[in-house]
């Protein structure tokens, strides 16, 4: 046998780890294992890459991905290019981690081709599964990043406004902002009040408190617009957010008057070594996708569900995002601890 592994769309800490354990189970077992360089790229160009245990190696400890990735370029009108091209490099099936474009562009070719495909994304996003790797390691570093910034908040009584990525959903912001105690988290599934905003920086401000640190989810509409930052033409998802912080930072100042700074977090959140948690999950990812392709389990996508992972279809994943409610117990416990949202 031999399989194809292949990851798409934006990295996340943990794509290294599904490779590794994915390449070394099936290695164990005598199956033949290649990379496909550069997402569907590598497909279309008959570009691939051996796999084996020594050369995937420690790969787990690192984020970004040993195959290369693209969120540039989908299967479109190509479909059956790509089952050609598939075929002509005598894979038996592939594994493909990916975010919802890759799952949606992979739809097009699912009933030609063996397909087990698992969810990826830091923004916690995606739909059929109630977590994805990437997003606690990233959830980390926001919160230390707020941690860290209290001290120049304090230091100048500043206002400090950290932004997150996330597009449309808010657990990047919400879950890091919390981990940190930020003063306000705020999120997309929210519709912005200033007034009401302003209001509680006002509070916190003449109760002692000599700066604050806003944790802001770059999804967040000012005066019911998104800050849209770039256009990526031809990509599944065209429009990158950020500059929000920016913008509310300067709003704010003229409010409290207050000095207030924003800061980008951006693709650092993409970029930090997967921490032990993500390390486990992605490694199990890995070995679940290669024992199910031994078993000759094909066209099912890995779901984290009631605290295991689970075999689903593979449409689940391209449903609209899964965004936060905001009834949920984390956001009124946050509310109750002081965090405005
Ligand atoms: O979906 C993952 C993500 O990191 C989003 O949070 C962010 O909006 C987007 O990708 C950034 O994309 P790019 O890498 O093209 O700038």
């Amino acid at each position: 046998m031999k399989v194809g592994i292949m990851t798409g769309g934006g990295d996340a800490p943990g794509l290294n780890g599904v490779i590794e354990s994915a390449t070394k189970y099936l290695n164990q077992n005598g199956v033949e294992v290649v990379g496909i360089v550069d997402g569907f790229e590598g497909i279309f160009d008959l570009n691939t890459i051996d796999l084996n245990r020594s050369r995937v190696d420690g790969a787990y400890q690192t984020s970004g991905t040993i195959l290369g990735t693209s969120n540039k370029r989908g299967i479109g009108e190509d479909a059956e290019e790509f089952i050609e091209k598939f075929n002509e490099l005598g894979l038996d099936g592939l594994i493909a981690a990916g975010g919802d474009g890759t799952f949606q562009a992979l739809g097009a070719v699912s009933d030609k081709i063996n397909i087990l495909g698992i969810p990826k994304t830091i923004d916690n996003d995606l739909a059929g599964t109630d977590m994805t790797f990437g997003h606690h390691t990233a959830s980390s570093l926001i919160s230390k990043s707020i941690a860290t910034l209290k001290h120049s908040a304090n230091a100048h009584k500043r206002v400090m406004i950290l932004e997150t990525m996330g597009r449309t959903a808010g657990w990047l912001a919400l879950n890091g902002g919390r981990a940190g105690y930020s003063d306000a988290i705020l999120l997309p599934e929210k519709e912005l009040d200033m007034q009401a905003f302003v209001a509680d920086c006002k509070e916190k401000l003449s109760n002692g408190r000599r700066g604050l640190v806003i944790c802001v989810s770059e999804g967040v509409k000012y005066q019911g617009k998104s800050s849209i930052k770039k256009i990526v033409e031809g990509a599944p998802e065209q429009e990158r957010l950020g500059g929000i912080s920016d913008i509310l930072a300067n709003a704010l100042e003229k409010e409290l008057s207050v000095e207030c700074r924003n800061v980008i977090l951006g693709h650092l959140q993409r970029s930090e070594p997967p921490e032990i948690f993500d390390q486990l999950f992605s490694m199990e990812l890995g070995a679940k996708a290669a024992e199910l392709a031994m078993e000759g389990v094909w066209n099912k996508g890995l779901a984290y569900k009631n605290c295991g992972i689970k075999s689903v279809e593979l449409n689940e994943f391209c449903a609209p995002p899964r965004r936060v409610n905001l009834d949920i117990e984390e956001v009124r416990h946050a509310r109750g601890l002081g965090i405005y949202i």
